[in-house]
């Protein structure tokens, strides 16, 4: 097995106590957190976990590929960076690096709406690679401007997104005054006192900023009154009113995000959506909800061959990969292990955390007997 990747840190536990240390609490609540009680956060990577592989030793071995197409393009592996928001308040720049090391690793990586980059500076980073994840404007104009902006930046995949009708309630956000609108406390800025690396970088790359949004943004915007501007600039809940416009508008491939139902599945196939990404946001928007896993398994059964079902939400290690895998997903995404990664080792986290997710995963492929991605599926104990 060639290891590629720091030995001090070998799994995405050790990334996430790594990062604890690093970044001011607020960031690190922020990232780590759920919504309500956190029994959502929890049960996606526990039940997850109880989904158990059968190996075959004595089968003839011809080899494992992580290799995986999607949407017509081959990945290195099945998995990618899941979309982020304020990514450069968790590490400074940490989206570029993200995104940087997605495209040398050849894994798709997510840009959100409402992160530090622009899609245009994703874009040059990854040579036209970088999917884009739109939170759905109010306005339409707005819209059509962004989506041109994507479609110009060569974007292959627009995501948009059907699990933020309301802001998840997050009781540290709301304890720390991230919740809407914002407000830096005495509290905070002792904590950013406290980590004095993040805060060098902060001052190299300048305070986080809502790169996508600036030329929408007034001037001189107070947290109060960007709290409210954004309040007024999205409306989250998604319908086929909203749907179709972009349906028609949009030429690349168009992916739903955070379907957990049949219904919603079905509405995406009538709609013209070429795929779903099961997710549940990382527990982040309704504590009372499945893990993912659960829905994935019927999901997959049921529509696999009609439309892409990918899936989010738990995802901790190359082993999760393939239980996510063998329980019917074509692709997983991760969104908190890269940014545990990236806040724990800065500039190295990306290509760190993802060479050791793909170390992990090839280990268990070669272990299985597993001979490609697809065939993961044959291995589940049922
Ligand atoms: C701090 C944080 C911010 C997020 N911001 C967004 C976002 O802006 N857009 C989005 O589609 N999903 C967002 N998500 C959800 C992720 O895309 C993804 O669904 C989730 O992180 C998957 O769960 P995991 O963290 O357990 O891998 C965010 C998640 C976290 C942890």
């Amino acid at each position: 097995m060639a290891i590629k990747f720091d030995t001090r840190y070998p799994s995405i536990d050790d990334l996430r106590a790594k990062a604890q240390t690093k970044i001011p609490r607020f960031a690190f609540e922020y990232l780590d957190g759920g919504c309500n009680e956190d029994v959502n956060l929890i049960r996606n990577t526990s039940e997850l976990r109880e989904v158990q592989l059968k190996p075959n030793y004595l089968r003839a071995h011809t080899g494992s590929s992580l290799k995986t197409k999607l949407f017509g393009v081959e990945y290195d592996a099945p998995f990618g960076i899941a979309p982020v928001g304020l990514q450069g308040l968790m590490w400074p720049n940490s989206p570029e690096i993200l995104a940087k090391a997605a495209f040398e690793h050849n894994i798709p990586f997510i840009l959100s709406t409402v992160t530090t980059t622009s899609i245009e500076r994703a874009s040059e980073l990854t040579e036209g690679k970088a999917w884009f994840q739109l939170y759905h404007p109010a306005e339409d104009r707005l819209r059509d401007d962004i989506i041109n902006r994507a479609a110009a930046a060569e974007c292959p995949v627009l995501v948009i997104l059907c699990d933020v009708p309301t802001f998840g309630f997050r009781p540290r956000d709301i304890r720390n005054g991230l919740a809407m609108p914002p407000k830096m406390s005495v509290k905070n800025i002792l904590q950013i006192l406290g980590k004095p690396h993040w805060a060098m970088q902060t001052l190299k790359y300048g305070q986080p900023n809502f790169a996508n949004l600036k030329p929408y943004m007034p001037k001189g915007l107070d947290l109060k009154q960007l709290g409210k501007f954004m309040d007024q600039t999205f409306s989250g809940r998604l319908n086929e009113e909203k749907i179709k416009p972009i349906r028609d508008m949009w030429k690349g491939k168009l992916v739903l995000k955070g379907v957990a139902s049949e219904y919603d599945t079905e509405e995406a196939i009538r709609l013209g959506l070429d795929g779903i990404i099961v997710s549940n946001h990382g527990g982040r928007q309704l504590d009372a909800g499945e893990s993912t896993i659960k829905p994935l398994t019927t999901l997959a059964e049921k529509y696999g061959d009609k439309i892409e079902v990918m899936m989010d939400s738990g995802v901790r290690s190359g082993p999760d990969v393939a239980r996510a895998m063998a329980s019917g997903a074509k692709f997983t995404f991760m969104g908190r292990s890269f940014m545990y990664g990236v806040s724990a080792l800065g500039k190295k986290g990306g290509n760190h955390t993802i060479s050791l997710l793909k170390t992990e995963l090839q280990q268990v492929m070669e272990q299985l007997n597993c001979a490609t991605t697809s065939n993961f599926g044959d291995h589940l104990i049922k």
